[in-house]
């Protein structure tokens, strides 16, 4: 089986091989070509995944290359994991929306919109080569901002691309383990967009425990979304938000957490892999031992200002990898073997929440099989909910019109919609600013 993984120079690529070497099952993968239009980053990973490799038999063979179209054929599945315009773009795309006093955040808010314009266009074409060189492939797609790429792309891809993030599974996690529950028989209600959803239950043994842990001050202060949101504002609203909500509940708090950092999470990250992947270059360097410490630094730092600024201390040690390697295994081995499993995945909407239409991307439980993801369904979200996800929604569709249409109009129109960004002449700032820096945009007229 062949897995083809563009942005294979990524410096997470690792974490997904290191899933793929523990998988001994049949029908695994055998075959990994990473693709990436940076020969020096193909390297770098490829000294990694060498260093994986070289105790375990029968390893995955991997190649890499630079050619696209190579890249996809006969692939069985791609995942695609890229960063337009690198990390600096990310790092760019914050400066412009601090600058104008709105946050810059690569998925949520002005930020997420930038990223989405540059990333937009890159991702149709990879559908469209896919559609056409490799039409039997499931695409797996990690590529920020999650919902809206899998959206675009599933315009041309149908049903075979899939979106995923260790978001809700990590909070469902936390909630299980606070409950005393197993999160593999729990049932979490979730659903939303990407980086917007809502945990309303969990059901163990057909029971649901989350009122338990609404009730106890204690138990709800005691993990990650209980510090960072509080246990007042999580008991009023009855369920537990996405981590990435805490941008919209307390965005003015983290606005400003953002401005005061001494650099913000793009700059931080260039920097560091910056200097990752130089050391890569290095004859004799200790590629492995090099990218884990890269990684533990990386993943001890994840939403740090937002912890800070609501006072909730360090990570717990157990929260410190999301696992997002084990979310895309688990749905590949689920299709390619038809191992029937649920996940909570980006899909098209197909009527689940009776607000947006069918081919709108939600986040929601799925159940999985040789067939692909079907979504299940959900009760209803709570009008402020329902509120926020079609606002949301409602900026992505004119993020994919102005990807489509090239209208500058259609973009300040995304901006302006969006629900962190507080006037239509902060939004027309944004594009001059945003088009000014990124030649990724130049296609905005
Ligand atoms: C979480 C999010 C992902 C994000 C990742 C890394 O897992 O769900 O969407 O890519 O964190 O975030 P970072 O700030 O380290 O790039
Ligand atoms: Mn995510």
């Amino acid at each position: 089986m062949k897995l083809t993984i563009l942005g294979g120079g990524g410096f997470r690529v690792p974490l997904v091989y290191g899933a793929l070497l523990a998988d001994r099952g049949e029908g695994r993968v055998t075959r990994v070509v990473l693709h990436d239009l940076d020969d020096s980053r193909l390297n770098a990973v490829a000294r990694v995944l060498g260093e994986q490799a070289a105790a375990v038999p029968d390893a995955p063979e991997v190649t890499a290359t630079t050619d696209l179209d190579e890249a996809l054929r006969g692939a069985d599945f791609v995942f695609s994991a890229i960063r337009v315009g690198g990390l600096e773009g990310r790092a760019d795309d914050e400066r412009v929306a601090l600058a104008q006093g709105v946050l810059g955040q690569e998925t949520v808010g002005a930020g997420g919109i930038a990223y989405g314009l540059r990333t937009v266009p890159v991702a149709v074409d990879i559908a469209r080569r896919v559609a056409h060189l490799a039409p039997d492939a499931w695409v797996i797609n990690f590529t920020n901002p999650a919902g809206l790429v899998t959206e675009a792309m599933s315009r041309h891809l149908g049903d075979r691309v899939i979106g995923i993030c260790d978001s809700p599974v990590g909070l469902g996690r936390r909630i299980a383990r606070v409950l005393g529950a197993d999160p593999k028989e729990a049932w979490i209600d979730y659903v939303g967009l990407n980086h917007l959803g809502w945990v309303r239950g969990l059901r163990v043994a057909g029971r649901d425990e989350l009122p338990r842990l609404l009730a106890d001050p204690g138990l709800l202060g005691s993990f990650e979304e209980g510090k960072l949101f509080g246990v007042d504002w999580l008991r009023s609203l009855g369920a537990i938000p996405n981590e990435y909500l805490h941008y919209y509940y307390f965005n003015r708090e983290t606005v400003q957490a953002y401005q005061q950092a001494e650099k913000t999470r793009g700059a931080f990250l260039a920097d560091q892999q910056a200097r990752f992947y130089e050391e890569m270059k290095r004859p004799g360097a200790a590629a492995l031992s090099a990218w884990d410490r890269t990684r533990a630094e990386r993943e001890a730092t994840y939403m740090a200002e937002n912890r800070e600024s609501a006072g909730a201390g360090e990570r717990d040690a157990d929260d410190l990898s999301g696992g997002y390697e084990k979310v895309a295994l688990a749905l590949m081995r689920a299709i390619a073997r038809d191992e029937r499993t649920t996940l909570i995945l980006n899909v098209r909407n197909q009527g689940t929440l009776s607000v947006l239409d069918a081919d709108a991307v939600i986040e929601v439980p799925a159940l999985v099989d040789a067939n692909g993801a079907h979504p299940v369904s959900v009760a209803p979200l709570p009008e402020h909910a329902t509120g926020l996800v079609c606002a949301v929604k409602g900026v992505e569709r004119e993020v994919l019109a102005a990807a489509e249409s090239g209208s500058r109009a259609t973009a300040v129109k995304a901006f302006a919609l969006h629900p962190l960004v507080d006037s239509v002449n902060v939004a027309r700032r944004l594009v001059e600013g945003y088009t000014d820096v990124h030649p990724g945009l130049a296609y905005l007229r």
